[in-house]
């Protein structure tokens, strides 16, 4: 039997302890020995809770305890959750999280502490919540050369997209309608201004290609501005928007990471995943274009991943996994603004001014105020030069 103890009891949290409760019986069977579990850190009392035998408040209880082999971090954010997995993991233990704001900010931090106290840290969750996508880039994926990562990471701002194309209702009506139900947190921001899915993005990226992606240097466009009537625009162009994440190596070496609303043609199967679904498409060079959908948030299926890592975990107890990645290095970003990407465009000119100044827009037709096309393959740089009067713009994805 081998011991494990669970840091913070919300939403993940709770939802871990009932996975590990209700399949016991597939859990050992997957570890090869039980999985017990003697802790659970918050500062809150659960007195209703069927847990609360294993509630304790002080951490340096778990710390000390070298019974405790396995320790699930779900906390989130990286202030109190950052310090409990380094101590955690400098005291021998392997750590399991969900935290993807710890991992895109500190992951190869971690990952060498890690490696020096020969224990592994796992964050299958921390992406994709309950989608397989860590683990098979990091194994059954392992032959390809990876061309592309695109992905609908965020399910809060897919929800409130698919509500504003199917309702036609304004952002802020559906975000509302959202925070009402629980789906939207009361401070939005993270998921509506694109953090979020850019955390998700660099934690791909780290590992793909080796090198840790900074989330600040990332290029971030939420969903805040996108207006009933780019949403009408993508309709006659037979296209839905979504948040896509992207990364992909370029010529010079570089890599390509970004995060912006796309017109994603209707042909692409991303154009189809709708609500709260997340979905992850990547592309190798041999295996072609693969797809990794399911739900990307929630308690069992967070849970679900955030288990699967400790029993991983129990498995390699006396074995390391080899995962790792380098530290940021300079200019190894390359600047978005000069990639060649189609684009949808939404101008306060009018026809003939689009028409003239560029000559192959495809025009998808204007309102009383603004007139919306889609360009040719340019760099966003040559786009701020054509002396439109721009009022929104987003890259289209190739079908
Ligand atoms: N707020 C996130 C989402 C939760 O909406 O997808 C999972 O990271």
């Amino acid at each position: 039997m081998i011991q494990v103890a669970i840091l913070g009891f919300g939403t993940v949290g709770s939802g871990v302890a009932e996975v590990l409760e209700m399949n016991q019986k597939e859990i050992a069977r997957g570890a090869g020995e039980a999985l017990c579990l003697k802790y659970i850190l918050d500062t809150r009392v659960f007195p209703d809770s069927p847990f609360r035998d294993r509630l304790i408040h002080d951490f340096s209880v778990v710390e000390s305890d070298p019974e405790v082999k396995i320790v699930a971090e779900c906390i989130g954010g990286v202030g109190v959750a950052y310090d409990f997995v380094t101590r955690c993991l400098k005291a021998g233990k392997h750590v399991v999280t969900s935290n993807k704001e710890m991992v895109a900010k500190y992951g190869d931090v971690l990952l060498k502490i890690a490696q020096e106290q020969g224990v592994n840290f796992l964050f299958e969750a921390s992406v994709g919540g309950g989608i397989p996508i860590l683990r098979p880039l990091m194994s059954c994926l392992t032959a390809n050369r990876i061309e592309e990562i695109c992905g609908i990471l965020n399910g809060t701002t897919n929800y409130i997209l698919t509500k504003m194309i199917d309702d036609g209702e304004e952002f802020d009506t559906v975000l509302k309608q959202a925070q009402e139900m629980g789906y939207a947190e009361r401070d939005p921001s993270a998921d509506v201004d694109g953090h979020d899915a850019c955390r998700k993005i660099c934690i791909l990226a780290d590992l793909v290609y080796g090198v840790h992606v900074d989330p600040d240097q990332v290029a971030t466009v939420g969903i805040r501005n996108i207006s009933v009537e780019t949403v009408a625009f993508a309709d006659i162009a037979k296209m839905r928007i979504k948040l896509l994440a992207r990364v992909f190596p370029r010529e010079d070496g570089k890599l390509a990471v970004f995060v912006a609303p796309h017109f994603v043609p209707a042909k692409n199967q991303l154009a189809h995943v709708d609500d709260v679904f997340n979905a992850v498409q990547v592309r190798g060079n041999a295996v072609g274009e693969t797809l990794f959908y399911g739900r990307g948030a929630g308690k069992l299926p967070t849970a679900s991943a955030v288990v699967g890592d400790m029993i991983d975990a129990a498995v390699h107890l006396d074995k390391r996994r080899d995962l790792s990645w380098s530290s940021a290095q300079e200019n190894y970003l390359a600047d978005v603004r000069d990639i060649p990407l189609v684009w949808f465009v939404n101008v306060s000119d009018g026809e003939d001014a689009v028409r003239a100044a560029l000559p192959e827009a495809r025009i998808l037709g204007r309102d009383s105020d603004s007139c919306g096309f889609l360009t040719g393959p340019m760099a966003l740089s040559e786009l701020e030069k054509c002396g439109l009067h721009r009022i929104e713009q987003y890259p289209v994805l190739s079908d």
